[in-house]
């Protein structure tokens, strides 16, 4: 079967990492995970106490940046100019302030040339806000991964809790809801469903069905290339 390409989009805490993950492992593809990318870029202007709206000295950054995504004993490693930053990038004053750095046009420029270049000989699965509708516009399967924004904050707040990270409900739940407006308001590659994405809503499916839905999906669009 052609190695494919494929495009998963959606909100915050949609459960996009999780299936994305597993998905790539069930076929041997890599898994791209954009928003840690965008995280990774974020947690490194914050590192320089840079004013957002100053586009040069983000600039500056983001041309000096390298970023890696690699497993390392089954877990995605990020780093920032080889500094482990794994966890640092999940961090609730990360995700506070990433969407804000995610819409800037010279962020969004640098990483679409990298995402595309990570995806170049295919067997990929990338997941992120505009994957289908920009970075790769010409996947062989795209899914719009959702569910609703109290289910989404309470998968997120339990996967806080699990690593110590204790947040209010309320307050997390309101964070997703902004982020999920700024990214999908924004002028440049906005939050939004593809024409020819699949819809997937996981308030009431299992990972596992999402993920043997979008393999499912995935056998029947490789017959067809
Ligand atoms: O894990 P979570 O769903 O909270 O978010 P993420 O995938 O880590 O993405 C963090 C942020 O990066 C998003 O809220 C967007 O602002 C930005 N992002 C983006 O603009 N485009 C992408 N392809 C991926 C993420």
């Amino acid at each position: 079967m052609k190695k494919l390409i494929i495009a998963i989009d959606g909100p915050a805490g949609a459960g996009k990492s999780t299936v994305a993950q597993i998905v790539a492992q069930r076929l041997g593809y890599t898994y791209i995970d954009t928003g840690a990318m965008y995280r990774a870029v974020t947690w490194q202007v914050m590192q320089h106490d840079v004013d957002f709206g100053d586009a040069d000295a983000i600039q500056k950054i983001v041309s000096t940046i390298q970023i890696g995504l690699r497993y390392v004993n089954g877990k995605m490693q990020v780093t920032a100019n080889q500094v482990d930053i794994t966890e640092e990038i999940r961090l609730p004053e990360v995700s506070r302030v990433v969407s804000e750095v995610a819409k800037l046009v010279v962020v969004r420029t640098a990483m679409l040339t990298l995402q595309r270049q990570m995806a170049q000989s295919g067997g990929v699965v990338m997941d992120g806000r505009d994957i289908g509708t920009h970075v790769l516009p010409n996947a062989d399967l795209k899914i719009f991964l959702t569910a609703s924004i109290d289910e989404r904050a309470r998968r997120r707040w339990r996967e806080l809790g699990d690593k110590g990270v204790l947040v209010d409900l309320n307050a997390l739940q309101e964070e997703i809801a902004s982020r999920d407006k700024t990214d999908s308001e924004r002028a440049v590659a906005p939050l939004v469903q593809a024409k020819d994405a699949i819809l997937l809503d996981t308030t009431k499916l299992s990972i596992e069905g999402a993920v043997n839905e979008i393999l499912r999906l995935c056998e029947e669009r490789g017959r067809s290339v």
